[in-house]
């Protein structure tokens, strides 16, 4: 694990995936097919994922990633314990997702200088971070606790936080997501879907990804 600073490495990943303006997020029922997965979607654009601790998998997959995909930035998701937390760090993983708030996991990425995004709906949650010194937050599940409108609301108790709304966001609404100036960048798996993954379509996955990252990129130019 790189233990380096943790502020800048915190308040800079923000910033970073900011870039690409989306975070895949994975599941892989066999990890052999996280580095085909990772190099399709570096294909299509995207050199962030988040592979999510919803299989046994995870770990060995975000192993090969790292070993084996050096421009992928890889992370984990859905880690929900310190075991997991620790075990994803071992593995490589750049970063941490939750889908909810533990202060013990965002405390130990702090202490070990590894970007950590834990998953928010309420302002309580909300607060919790800010007061743990996070600068941005995953909304989660985003459409079922009110989308843009809901990150709208949320902005103006925290002017500075940003968001990574995950949790039905896709090709269809990513957009609206992205324009409001305190969204980092959008989670989802529509990018990268489970059949596709499990069939080897991993040209479909670049095909999704680039459709993706051009439209962003020419929402930003
Ligand atoms: C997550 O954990 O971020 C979500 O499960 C992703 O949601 P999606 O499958 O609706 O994109």
């Amino acid at each position: 694990m790189n233990a380096n600073n943790s502020s800048a490495s915190q308040s800079k990943f923000p910033e970073q995936i900011a870039i690409t303006g989306i975070v895949p997020v994975v599941a892989l029922d066999h990890a052999d097919n996280a580095v085909p997965l990772a190099k399709a979607l570096l294909a299509g654009g995207i050199n962030f994922m988040e592979i999510t601790f919803r299989t046994r998998a995870a770990a060995q997959a975000i192993a090969n990633v790292s070993h084996e995909v050096p421009d992928m930035h890889v992370g984990a998701g859905t880690v929900l314990t310190m075991t997991q937390c620790v075990q994803a760090l071992e593995n490589g993983a750049q970063f941490i997702v939750a889908p909810g708030f533990s202060a013990d996991i965002v405390r130990y990425c702090q202490e070990n200088g590894i970007p950590v995004v834990p998953g928010c709906a309420t302002p309580t949650e909300i607060t919790e971070c800010v007061r743990m010194g996070l600068s941005m937050v995953k909304f989660f599940p985003a459409k079922l606790y009110g989308g843009v409108s809901a990150i709208k609301a949320l902005h103006a108790p925290f002017p500075d936080l940003k968001f990574l709304p995950t949790g039905g966001v896709n090709s269809d609404n990513m957009e609206e997501y992205l324009k409001l100036s305190c969204v980092s960048a959008v989670g989802g798996s529509w990018v990268c879907p489970k059949d596709l993954i499990e069939d080897g379509r991993f040209a479909e996955i670049t095909a999704l990804s680039r459709e993706a990252t051009d439209r962003i990129r020419a929402r930003n130019a």
